[in-house]
């Protein structure tokens, strides 16, 4: 289950530390590799020399390395990881992490790290009761955060109650379920290319075109597409949205960068285009702000903007398999639907009537029909995040299909 894996190990400073060293043992023995950050308060506890013995590897201690930052060493210790797990996680680290703080190299990396997290907490009883921690681990659970331990017990400061870190076997135990899980996740292993929101189109440095999309429908399928497992890449035009958990979140504002943007994140398995991307774009940007100098308004010239998912559907090389467009219509929606699925080259349209008397854009529900060759199924009106939740299952069927089929 662990071999081949290349598991990141924090060790942040509680007397638990010398559980670690067992615990880099116990993982090495099943096939994993473990680069270890040591944490400043934790070589107070461990040696680097003891850790990097048992590793294996050089120990990323706690001061910036100047030649590995130039070659950004913090955002590749965290981009070669499949798992990260901080053992022990103290009182300090949880918060801090909680905060998005960076001032070390074990911070930076939980802060420029996209790959799951698993922290094993150990500290004083009171620490880990404190309203303070709760909260921290609470805010750091809903952001995707997952906790082995701590356990019930006696406590090196001669306390007992929760805080004692849990075993490295149990924490052994929380890394392999975490790998059959993932395994088992309905999207893992599939990559996956999503646009959300509008694109903004500038006139001149203050003014842009933009439109009503709130980017509400690409978020939850990014979310409900990481849930199960997908490597999600979403490039989003501005919306007010929180990024999804576990997902490469790319921000851009006009239609020429989410292009871009999206030529960048090929390869892909999958790629969805639920952004509402401007249809025209001004044939010059001023410089300077236009004035309303008395003379009219002014004349805007307008050009096309790259069809993003249609460039992508007609790649000759490098196309994803399953190519997913959306379609907002305000009338005829299933034929102008079904004649935009041809004309783009897309496999699925997601369509749904935007018509004023279906309710304001933007909403948290969506009455759309999935439109392939196989004809249309129209679901029931549904929230946002329970339309992405069945689009991801039915991408699912799709791409076993596909498997399948290969073997
Ligand atoms: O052409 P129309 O905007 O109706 O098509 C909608 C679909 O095409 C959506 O999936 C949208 O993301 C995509 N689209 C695009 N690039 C454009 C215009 C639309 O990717 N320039």
């Amino acid at each position: 289950m662990l071999d081949g894996k290349r598991i990141l190990l924090i060790i942040s400073g509680g007397i638990a530390a010398y559980k670690a060293l067992e615990l880099i043992r116990r993982l090495r023995e099943r096939g994993a590799s473990v680069p270890v950050v040591l944490t400043a308060g934790g070589s107070n506890f461990v040696t680097s020399l003891s850790v990097a013995a048992l590793a294996g590897e050089t120990v990323h201690g706690d001061l910036f390395d100047l030649t590995r930052e130039s070659e950004m060493g913090h955002i590749q210790l965290s981009r070669d990881a499949d798992l990260i797990v901080i053992a022990p996680a103290t009182a300090d680290i949880l918060a801090r992490m909680n905060c998005g703080l960076a001032h070390d190299l074990a911070t930076t990396v939980l802060l420029a790290t996209d790959k799951p997290v698993l922290a094993a907490p150990a500290m004083n009883v009171r620490m880990w009761q404190h309203v303070a921690t709760r909260r921290n681990v609470a805010d750091l659970r809903r952001d995707g955060v997952s906790f082995v331990g701590p356990n019930d017990g006696d406590m090196a400061c001669g306390e007992f109650g929760p805080g004692r870190m849990a075993e490295p076997d149990e924490i052994v135990t929380a890394i392999e379920n975490h790998f059959q899980a993932t395994h088992e996740l309905p999207l893992a292993g599939a990559r996956m290319l999503l646009t959300a929101g509008p694109t903004h189109e500038p006139i001149d440095p203050v003014r842009y075109i933009a439109n009503r999309s709130s980017g509400k429908q690409g978020y939850a399928i990014a979310a409900a597409a990481a849930r199960a497992g997908a490597d999600v890449t979403l490039v989003s035009g501005p919306v007010t949205l929180d990024p999804p958990a576990g997902v490469n979140l790319v921000n851009v504002q006009t239609a020429d960068e989410m292009l871009e943007a999206c030529n960048r994140a090929l390869p892909a398995d999958v790629a969805i285009f639920s952004a509402a991307v401007a249809d025209w774009k001004t044939a010059a940007q001023s410089d300077n702000k236009i004035k309303k100098d008395g003379g009219g308004p002014p004349g805007l010239a307008l050009t096309e903007n790259p069809d993003i998912l249609r460039t992508i559907s007609c790649l000759e090389h490098g196309r994803p398999g399953l190519v997913v467009g959306f379609a907002a219509e305000t009338e005829n929606v299933l034929e102008n639907a079904t004649a935009k699925r041809l004309r783009k080259g897309c496999d699925w349209i997601v369509a749904n009537d935007v018509s004023p008397h279906q309710g304001v854009m933007g909403g948290d529900s969506n009455t759309v029909h999935l439109i392939s060759d196989g004809g249309v199924e129209s679901w029931p009106t549904m929230t946002k995040t329970d339309v992405a939740d069945r689009l991801v299952a039915r991408l699912a069927d799709a791409l076993r299909g596909v498997a399948n089929a290969a073997r």
